[in-house]
């Protein structure tokens, strides 16, 4: 069942809002800065989107809750990033094809596991020709027994069967700074852009 995330802002159910870009984010920008123009699907707050500002030279934060949104306006600007009400499987003409790197972080978590090839899709459709998806991908997000996400977990195996028909995997490592409850729980991954969407040669 899709999840009402809005209702999730205004009622403050949202236990994935840390106050701060992901630790390991902010790891790797220390030896690896982002530059170019870069997506964050599901962003949120915005932590991310601003930890990456400090570097990229655009950053688009892309999420589907009003309250999102504003609460990521409001919050003093780093860089060049910007906020954006929107669905990532709607993206319009403005958002496709046009960024070096998607930044990921718990928004394959977030939605319904039938749709992560549309997820892939529409990942891949933001992204320049060769463009790069940096991701930190929740594996296990520890439910109870019988309990069901968001957020879902996916196992390795998993990502590489749903990201294979269209990137490449260039890079996989295990995140050591990460949120209290998460240690062991998630793999970054750097990917690119390779394969052809369907119908095209
Ligand atoms: C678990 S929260 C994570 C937010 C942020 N990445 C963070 O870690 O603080 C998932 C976010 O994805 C957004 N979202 C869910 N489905 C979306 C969609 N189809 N398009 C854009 N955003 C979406 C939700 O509104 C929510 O803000």
């Amino acid at each position: 069942m899709n999840a009402d995330w809005e209702q999730k802002y205004t009622e403050g159910d949202t236990p994935w809002e840390k106050g701060a870009a992901h630790p390991a984010l902010i790891a790797f920008l220390k030896s690896h800065p982002v530059h170019g123009r870069v997506l964050v699907p599901g962003c949120g707050t915005g932590h991310d989107v601003r930890a990456l500002a400090a570097t990229a030279d655009e950053v688009v934060g892309l999420d589907i809750a009003p309250s999102a949104i504003t609460r990521a306006k409001a919050q003093p600007a780093v860089g060049g990033e910007r906020y954006q009400l929107g669905d990532l499987f709607a993206l319009p003409p403005s958002l496709r094809e046009k960024f070096d790197v998607v930044f990921e972080h718990t928004c394959f978590c977030a939605i319904v596991p039938s749709r992560r090839t549309d997820y892939v899709a529409s990942v891949a459709g933001a992204l320049k020709p060769g463009g790069h998806l940096l991701a930190i991908f929740y594996l296990d997000p520890g439910l109870d027994p019988g309990e069901s996400g968001p957020p879902f977990g996916v196992t390795r195996e998993g990502l590489d069967t749903f990201f294979s028909p269209r990137f490449s995997l260039l890079r996989e490592w295990q995140p050591l700074a990460t949120y209290s409850g998460r240690e062991g729980r998630e793999t970054f991954r750097l990917l690119q852009l390779t394969g052809a969407a369907d119908g095209e040669t």
